[in-house]
């Protein structure tokens, strides 16, 4: 069984997708923290994300492990737990411009496919997921939202975290992000012809997760 879910960010794929790992008992893959340490590798490295073969270079040897059940999930990056060092400001804007290399591309769906073949059943969540990685998922979902009330949301979250920018700083940079993740020339964020997509705009977390089990259910 692999369940695939793709979407802009703050759309709510991660929390939905460890419910339904959770509510389901399956695998928990979460790709985006995997381009994420990649990112972290790479400012770590010191080589510039303009150059994208060292930069390609510094993922390929990159040890990027997911660990863990999908409540309690460690990203690894060469033995080391960076699971909160990958969610700053600087790690997100860095995974999305590496993101765009089709070399660094190749190697993380190349791990992704292998991590979620070895699983008895699996929930991916990404942007690729239903159209590149596991375009045979057994169901695809694209959740999205509106950008004023996916910033709202992230705004949110940012606040309990103490972090302090602006409700407009917010939007603007998953305007960006968005813009960015669907326009570059590989696999770009787009919706699987067979992908059920959820607005969730008007939803609660629990509404979308009681629609997707509805869905997963009839597929079944
Ligand atoms: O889901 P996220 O915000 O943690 O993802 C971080 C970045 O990684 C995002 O800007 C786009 C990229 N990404 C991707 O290109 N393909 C994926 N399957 C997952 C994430």
């Amino acid at each position: 069984m692999i369940i695939a879910i793709d979407g802009p960010s703050g759309a709510g794929k991660s929390t939905l997708g460890r419910m339904i790992a959770r509510e389901l008992s399956l695998l928990y893959i979460d790709t985006g923290a995997m381009y994420r340490a990649a990112a972290l590798a790479v400012i770590g490295s010191g080589v510039s994300t303009v150059d994208q073969q060292a930069v390609a270079e510094v993922v390929t040897r990159a040890d990027i492990n997911l660990e863990g059940d999908p409540d309690s999930l460690q990203v690894m990056l060469d033995g080391r737990d960076v699971s909160q060092d990958i969610r700053t400001e600087e790690v997100s804007h860095s995974a999305s411009v590496i993101s765009t290399i089709p070399e660094v591309r190749r190697t993380l769906v190349q791990r992704q496919r292998k991590l979620g073949e070895r699983a008895g059943g699996v929930v991916l969540d990404g942007r690729d997921i239903g159209t590149i990685v596991f375009p045979q998922a057994d169901v695809k979902f694209f959740l999205t939202a509106a950008p004023e009330e996916r910033a709202h949301r992230r705004y949110d979250e940012d606040r309990l975290k103490e972090r302090n920018a602006t409700l407009e700083e917010t939007l603007a940079d998953i305007n960006k992000r968005d813009r960015r993740d669907s326009t570059r020339g590989d696999s770009p964020l787009a919706i699987a012809e067979d992908a059920i997509v959820i607005d969730s705009t008007e939803f609660s977390i629990e509404e979308v997760f009681e629609q997707m089990l509805k869905a997963i259910r009839e597929r079944k």
